[in-house]
């Protein structure tokens, strides 16, 4: 087919189908019969060598002129990391110009938590518990990135994390397989729209999957999965995020008892494709393909392409395997050329819905003024306010008649760290730092910060000390820079790093009111620091708009909004501690600690239950924890009907009282076991929540409604099931509480 004729052929392919089509035949992503017969005919005019072009993603960084050559030749079908519109248009105009094919490329980037405008880091987001914000940001993201030509993000990350070593658990939503869900629906919404059009960026869910649980959390090991825990645990939040559309997938690089993900067909195609109906494309995580190699696994680049190939991988990030031998491989007999047909027509499907035939080019000019927006701002920092968690108070927050304040810490001016991981297009010039909040709210503020940066090892605090003398209270932040976490940046170690404990310790003998606000990538262990300080703040890593967030917060024009989205640990060898764990056959019964028990000599044992003799079995803070600027009262818990059935919908009513003198907001959640089943159960699973907004003195009777088949789950025999029997739910504040009321599913 000439050049001409195929134009036209794919002309007369677009007037056929409308990319915005959503819906139809069942389709997850959203396409339908015509789209499907227009990715026949562009298929049917493609040669072999071309198909296996659109399968090849690479990244930017090297010459241009190789790039445009590529381009031009038809062997990519997708960049990465391009973030200026008129290089974008450029790249663009030579895909659909001047290549034969004049297939439009699809350009993705990590636009993990916003785009220019910086929103708290995933696990930040998470704390908010408060999925409309989520998809807020998701959406402020989408916009500013599009409006650059950016049509793809590598997020959301839904990997499960039951490791605060692991840097990645600034990335994803957690330890709890609900809220990771919640979010992940309300992320993919963000970023794609509810209608797909040019502000549109198809979402990607990653790691998949169970990257998250890589042993001793150290990032890129070895996970040891089981099937079921996989199901139950590390995969709803993936399954949630297909039936919300999410239009593509990457593999993990770990193995997962022994099989690395780009090669594992039993979750790319038995799980992905048979059983959620995925219709999006999978792409390698960067050079995930040929790490098989240094897994072990493959041999050499072409064995790895030729595995990935077949168990269910439809593009190369950073490889180039495909582009090198899947041709070879097609001829050779080892990949059959449907496998490529499959994966060209995944890929397409989500070029033609994302109506980048239609338009591939952005208004550059536009694209300054889509970003930073005030809205976008006001969002950012309402984020922020809700992904706060009060860890303590002892009265002194909010701070009230307060002039003077010295402002310590080498997070208090740090614009750079306070946007966390992944935040490659956020400019720390636009970032206001609690400092320049604090200075703007009109208070006196004296800055000393005491350490020049989070694991400066200096103890000489004598200028801060000197400094704190006239103030009426110091307002001190502390954490971790950006680069101590997320990807590769695992810690074993989390304690506050270098001599920041030291410096609250220092504040502490002041005698001056403490304000600690910790900024970091991961619950720390801060235990010790509690001690130095009258009021704890958490807030993560909080953006752009982090600073506005905290002056706010601390001077009581806000509320701190966030609930812990993981638990905090009083040591970092009780690792792996999270609130759903199974019923043991020990369970802790209130043992005491070592610290509690004499040294009789001859003394032989000390317990008999689960936990630690050092550090008991709690953890230092629950899940779903978190303090607000007034009190709580649950009551009048009461269900709708003492037996369900299986396919029924619970109603639980309950009172909710704002018991002291500020309006507030509780995050409400409601916890279930399943008190016997065909395998040992959770001992509790957060299976709703929700904010509730009171004025002070306020008493509101609320109903939450869950499906009883929100308590499903893959059982001895490996269905997917609600097993009949007895049940105990909890309404309350967080994990470690509530009021419970019993009820039966037959
Ligand atoms: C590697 C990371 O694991 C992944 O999350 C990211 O999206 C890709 N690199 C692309 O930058």
């Amino acid at each position: 087919m000439n050049k001409t004729i195929l134009i036209l052929a794919l002309a007369t392919a677009v007037a056929a189908g409308s990319a915005c089509s959503g819906g139809g035949n069942g389709s997850k992503v959203g396409s339908d019969a015509a789209i499907e017969k227009r990715i026949d005919r562009i298929l049917s005019g493609m040669t072999l060598t071309e198909k296996i072009g659109q399968m090849n993603q690479v990244s930017v960084g090297g010459s241009d002129e190789m790039m445009a050559d590529a381009i031009r030749n038809g062997s990519v079908g997708s960049i990465l990391n391009e973030v200026d519109p008129l290089k974008i248009n450029e790249m663009q105009r030579i895909a659909v110009e001047e290549s034969r094919l004049g297939i439009p490329l699809i350009v993705g980037r990590d636009v993990i938590h916003g785009f220019k405008t910086v929103f708290p880091i995933p696990l930040g987001i998470a704390a908010t518990f408060d999925p409309g914000l989520a998809e807020e940001g998701a959406r402020i993201a989408a916009l500013e990135a599009t409006a650059c030509g950016v049509r793809w993000t590598f997020s959301p990350m839904l990997d499960i994390a039951r490791d605060p070593r692991w840097g990645r658990i600034a990335e994803g939503s957690g330890e709890d397989p609900y809220l990771n869900s919640r979010m992940a629906v309300a992320m993919v919404r963000g970023y794609q729209g509810h209608t797909l059009d040019n502000t549109s960026m198809a979402a990607c869910m990653k790691h998949f999957a169970g990257y998250g649980a890589a042993e001793g959390g150290r990032d890129y090991n070895s996970t040891n999965i089981p099937e079921r825990l996989l199901r139950n645990i590390y995969l709803p939040a993936f399954k949630a995020a297909v039936d919300a559309g999410v239009m593509t997938v990457m593999t993990s690089f770990n193995d997962n008892d022994g099989i690395p993900s780009t090669g594992n067909s039993h979750i790319l195609k038995d799980i992905l494709r048979d059983e959620w109906g995925f219709d999006g494309f999978v792409v390698t995580d960067w050079n995930s393909m040929g790490e098989m190699i240094s897994h072990g696994f493959a041999a050499d680049r072409k064995e790895a392409a030729m595995v990935a190939a077949n168990e269910g991988v439809d593009m190369d990030m950073m490889t180039f395997g495909f582009i090198s031998h899947l041709e070879e491989l097609v001829k050779e007999g080892k990949v059959k050329e449907s496998v490529i047909d499959n994966a060209v027509r995944n890929i397409l499907r989500v070029k033609i819905l994302l109506g980048l035939f239609e338009q591939p080019y952005v208004d550059a000019d536009a694209a300054e003024a889509a970003c930073y927006t005030t809205a976008a701002l006001e969002a950012a920092r309402k984020t922020a306010e809700e992904s706060v968690i009060l860890l303590k108070n002892d009265g002194v927050l909010p701070l009230t008649g307060v002039r003077k304040v010295l402002v310590t810490g080498p997070l208090a001016d740090a614009p750079h760290d306070q946007l966390g991981t992944w935040a490659f297009d956020g400019e720390k010039g636009r970032t206001v730092t609690p400092l320049a909040a604090l200075r703007e709210s009109g208070l006196d503020v004296v800055y000393v910060p005491g350490l020049a940066f989070s694991r400066d090892k200096s103890i000489d605090f004598s200028a801060v000390k000197a400094a704190a003398r006239g103030v009426d209270a110091i307002l001190a932040f502390v954490g971790e820079e950006a680069i101590l976490s997320g990807e590769a940046h695992s810690l074993s170690d989390i304690n506050l790093i270098g001599s920041q404990s030291e410096l609250l310790k220092a504040l502490r003998e002041t005698g001056k009111p403490v304000v600690a606000t910790v900024m970091a990538g991961r619950p720390l262990t801060v235990e010790r620091d509690l001690g130095n300080v009258d009021a704890l703040l958490y807030a993560f890593h909080p953006g752009t708009m982090g600073g506005p967030a905290l002056a706010r917060i601390i001077l009581g024009e806000a509320e701190p909004g966030g609930r812990t989205p993981v638990t905090f640990l009083r040591t970092v060898g009780q690792v792996p501690m999270y609130y759903n764990h199974n019923m043991t056959g020990r369970p802790y019964n209130g043992e005491t600690l070592l610290e509690g028990i004499g040294l009789e000599a001859g003394q032989t044992s000390l317990g008999n239950t689960s936990y630690y003799l050092d550090s008991g079995a709690q953890p230092l803070f629950p899940f779903g924890y978190g303090l607000t600027y007034t009190t709580f009262e649950y009551g009048n818990v009461v269900l709708d009907k003492d037996v369900y059935d299986a396919d029924g919908v619970i109603e639980v009513s309950y009172d909710i009282t704002n018991t002291g003198e500020r309006k507030g907001t509780a995050v409400v959640q409601v916890y279930v076991r399943d008190l016997v089943g065909s395998i040992a159960r959770p001992v509790k699973e957060l299976k709703h929540f929700e904010r509730v907004h009171l004025a002070a003195g306020e008493k509101k009777t609320m109903t939450a409604r869950i499906p009883v088949s929100e308590l499903a789950f893959w059982g001895r025999d490996m269905t997917f099931n609600v097993e009949p029997g007895e049940f105990t739910m909890w309404v309350g504040g967080n994990s470690a509480s509530g009021i419970p009321v019993g009820f039966r599913v037959r």
